[in-house]
């Protein structure tokens, strides 16, 4: 038991929006689902099946000829849109199979993303992406890392964010220290817009801050409230507040960001993370006072990401071995993250128990 979960009732951030410029053809994977995305003369983003109903080949690899009219790059057939099929150049009578469409996905652009639903269609509805407001709006600084793929289950990642005890050691000497293991951990559980969350909440007082949060953040030591929220399946919101030692809820004083981590999966042993990092605009960082403190964090975070990125990929590797008999311990920090896996699992089942979505009728487009 373990890593090997995926859900795919759930809005997954497919990119930023700045990502999406107008009439770009862009293909990916996204919970096993094979997607070409563009943006749409009109401006929003569509999202379908990858694969040409004809024969299977990835229409990202093909291009759009007009505003809105991609052309498939074996035989041409050229789709619109909503996916419908308006041209078959082997059919000189201009006939079109009324099966030749795409399957589309629901997509949503909101808080300067993109989010695609990769489950049933008719279960869209049932959620909404989480709210992010800070990543559009321009009373903070934001910056991010771009989509960084990482060979291991999303969970994986998940539990990683969740159980920030892990900063020692793997992240002693920049953002962690032993201290920050030993700090008491209470949970927060709910639903809020249809996606069932847990956050946890740690608050430290008279708190040293390790060598880079003290150059992000500028205090040396403060009394900090640092949250963790899995708010769906897709993301990850980080909260940091701090205050000078004694200061504590002083708004004149209060410092600190919040980082947004996306974790889509691709299938179950791969995934794609991007860290946004938003901190109030005109923050600056200790050790140059003109440099804004998102750029500071730009500059060395990738450190920690890196020490990450180590530790996902090579716990992974272990789940090629059968468990034959080996049981992972839990330790007092972990129940969010126990929580966390058994919310994936609980989401992953339910999807299990639903009746397929309209296989028949898929089965019966075979035939043009
Ligand atoms: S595979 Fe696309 S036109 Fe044949
Ligand atoms: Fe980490």
């Amino acid at each position: 038991m373990g890593a090997d979960v995926l859900v795919r009732n759930a809005w997954y951030v497919a990119g930023m929006s700045r990502e999406f410029p107008p009439q770009q053809l862009r293909g990916q994977v996204i919970a096993e689902k094979p997607l070409v995305l563009w943006r749409t003369a009109a401006g929003p983003v569509v999202a379908f099946d990858e694969r040409c109903c004809h024969k299977r080949m990835p229409l990202s690899a093909g291009r759009l000829i007009e505003p809105d009219l991609l052309e498939c790059a074996y035989h041409g057939l050229c789709y619109d849109a909503a996916g419908q099929c308006v041209r078959v150049p082997s059919h000189p009578d201009g006939r079109i199979p009324p099966q030749a469409r795409l399957r589309p996905f629901p997509v949503v652009e909101q808080d300067g993303l993109v989010w695609v639903w990769t489950g049933d269609p008719a279960e869209a509805r049932s959620a909404s992406p989480p709210r992010l407001p800070e990543i559009a709006d321009p009373a903070w600084d934001t910056a991010d890392t771009g989509p960084m793929p990482v060979p291991a289950n999303s969970l994986l990642l998940i539990e990683n964010l969740l159980d920030i005890s892990h900063f020692y050691p793997l992240h002693d000497g920049n953002i962690g220290d032993v201290e920050n293991s030993r700090i008491p951990v209470e949970l927060d559980e709910g639903v809020r817009d249809g996606n069932p969350y847990i956050g946890t909440i740690r608050k430290a007082r008279s708190y040293r801050q390790p060598p880079f949060l003290e150059d992000y953040l500028g205090y040396e030591v403060v009394d900090r409230d640092h949250t963790h929220y899995l708010l769906s399946p897709a993301v990850t919101r980080v909260q940091m507040r701090i205050w000078p030692a004694g200061g504590h809820g002083d708004s004149g004083a209060e410092r600190g960001y919040i980082i947004v981590h996306t974790h889509t999966p691709v299938d179950r042993r791969n995934h794609v993370w991007r860290l946004i990092i938003n901190m109030p605009a005109g923050q600056k960082c200790k050790s140059d006072p003109a440099k804004p403190a998102v750029d500071r964090f730009m500059e060395t975070f990738p450190t920690v990401i890196a020490e990450d990125r180590w530790a996902l990929e090579k716990q992974q590797a272990m789940f090629d071995y059968p468990d034959d008999g080996y049981r992972e311990v839990f330790l007092r920090p972990d129940r969010a993250l126990r929580r966390a896996r058994e919310i994936l699992m609980e989401l992953e089942q339910a999807e299990r128990a639903a009746p397929a979505p309209s296989e028949a009728s898929e089965a019966a487009s075979k035939v043009a």
